[in-house]
């Protein structure tokens, strides 16, 4: 099939690779010219592992381009994916649906025999029912469906998500538009991926509903973490005898600094703000949203704490800065709070991130910008890990103590064991579990 798809961000350049990688003729299209011409000559605009090697090879094979011509490859193809941004609109929370708007004009003008328009995005409900009335607007004479198929790519591992789903949601009352739909997604057939039809606004819910449960899960988790450390209990530990309970599952029970990222911030919010102006407010969503703000704000505190009170003058590591491994995003990630209130307490903050430093630089300053982790940790008085990059995970304790003035880690993704670290000689603080300080 021939497939076009509006937006070469991480959802709409994973999706549109992964469907010419299914055999698909696909067409990516975005209006940044720069980002365009460098995918044509295979520089990845983002971090994602695999990705470079997939678009490669697909546009060795003829399967995938890269235009600015939205009318050209909307012209030919058969379905065509809505994949632009959806921010958080300054101030409210709500949305901001204008580039999907525009999208959906520029579309409607181009559409040439029957087509499925998709908004993969990630939208509110009812948004495909404006894209619609959009479309039918300005092109009353096309023959057209609307179709939701939201996705659920996680940063740094959105091939995998994307070839071997959990499930495919797809939202449509037209069987003309199913049966495009299981075309496209027919390799997943092969490996028996369920297919979820439903209506387009349950579709629209599914992915909300998703997004602000897996939030609700690690605040939940985190919350857990803060009790076990005033009743000195586990929460690696309650993470693992609750996971283990099928009903319950054992991911996304990892406490830490606060959920972070371009989707849980943003999603957890415009539910809230769909489902107030629905007059069925979602109160366990809204104390989500707040206590993770908190948290962020309060690791700081930590750091400030396991340095006995002040860091005015200290000089504290940072190792990671992305809101995550394996990616260089840094929407909304815990280091955007941790990293200003330590400089404002008057420490000398020095960061290493492997993938993430170009992208931190646009957002902090008065900082020292290191070459690696143990660069970073030079004369520090305390190392705190804030992202769980695999390099971090092996880190020559010996080696560390001696580059350090003084052997405080404050770790707040619980990468390394208390006892080890007693063993080791570090006054060690993480998340949920006892502090250790081996020093005299
Ligand atoms: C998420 C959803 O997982 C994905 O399905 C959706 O399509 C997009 O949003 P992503 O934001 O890329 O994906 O990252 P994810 O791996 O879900 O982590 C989100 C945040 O939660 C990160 O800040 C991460 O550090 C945090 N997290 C995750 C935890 O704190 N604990 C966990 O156990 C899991």
């Amino acid at each position: 099939m021939h497939v076009a798809v509006v937006g070469t961000g991480y959802v709409g350049l994973v999706s549109g690779t992964c469907f010419s990688e299914f055999g698909h003729h696909v067409t990516c299209v975005d209006k940044d010219a720069k980002k365009i011409a460098g995918l044509n000559r295979g520089e990845m605009p983002i971090y994602e592992p695999g990705l470079q090697r997939l678009v490669e090879s697909n546009a060795e094979a003829g399967r995938l381009g890269f235009s600015t011509d939205l009318g050209a490859a909307v012209k030919d193809a058969d379905a065509v994916f809505i994949a632009v941004g959806t921010p958080s609109r300054r101030g409210d929370g709500h949305a901001d649906l204008s580039y999907v708007y525009a999208a959906a004009e520029e579309i409607a003008k181009a559409i040439d025999g029957y087509t499925v328009v998709v908004t993969k995005s990630t939208v509110p409900v009812g948004t495909g029912a404006e894209v619609e009335r959009i479309i039918r607007a300005t092109r009353p004479d096309a023959d057209f469906d609307v179709v939701s198929n939201p996705e659920f790519l996680r940063e740094g591992a959105a091939i995998e998500d994307f070839m071997r789903p959990d499930r495919v949601v797809i939202g449509t009352e037209s069987e003309r538009a199913r049966e495009v739909m299981r075309e496209l997604y027919r390799p997943l057939y092969l490996i028996e991926t369920p297919i979820v039809f439903t209506r387009r606004q349950t579709s629209e819910l599914i992915k909300y509903a998703a997004n602000t449960f897996l939030a609700t899960k690690i605040t939940f988790i985190n919350e857990m973490a803060d009790l076990c450390e005033v009743l000195d209990a586990d929460v690696q530990d309650v993470a693992r005898g609750i996971g283990l309970d099928g009903r319950i599952g054992r991911k996304f029970l990892h406490a830490g600094p606060g959920y972070g990222g371009s989707c849980f911030p943003k999603d957890t919010l415009a539910l809230v703000r769909t489902a107030q102006d629905a007059g069925s407010p979602l109160r366990i969503v809204e104390t989500v949203v707040e206590i993770n703000a908190k948290r962020k704000q309060s690791m700081a505190q930590r750091v400030i704490d396991a340095c006995g009170g002040g860091v005015a003058g200290k000089t504290i590591a940072v190792l990671g800065l992305t809101f995550k491994p394996n990616t260089d995003d840094m929407r909304d990630s815990p280091s955007l709070d941790i990293v200003p209130a330590l400089v404002a307490a008057g420490a000398r903050v020095r960061v290493f991130d492997p993938k993430g430093m170009d992208e931190a630089r646009h957002l902090l300053d008065g900082i020292e910008w290191c070459k690696g982790a143990y660069d970073t940790m030079a004369d520090a008085d305390a190392l705190t890990i804030v992202t769980e990059w695999n390099e971090f995970r092996a880190l020559d304790l010996d080696r560390v103590k001696e580059l350090m003035k003084t052997p405080v880690m404050i770790d707040l993704r619980n990468i390394y064991n208390p006892n080890d670290m007693a063993e080791a000689g570090f006054d060690y603080t993480c998340i949920g579990r006892a502090k250790v300080s081996a020093r005299a």
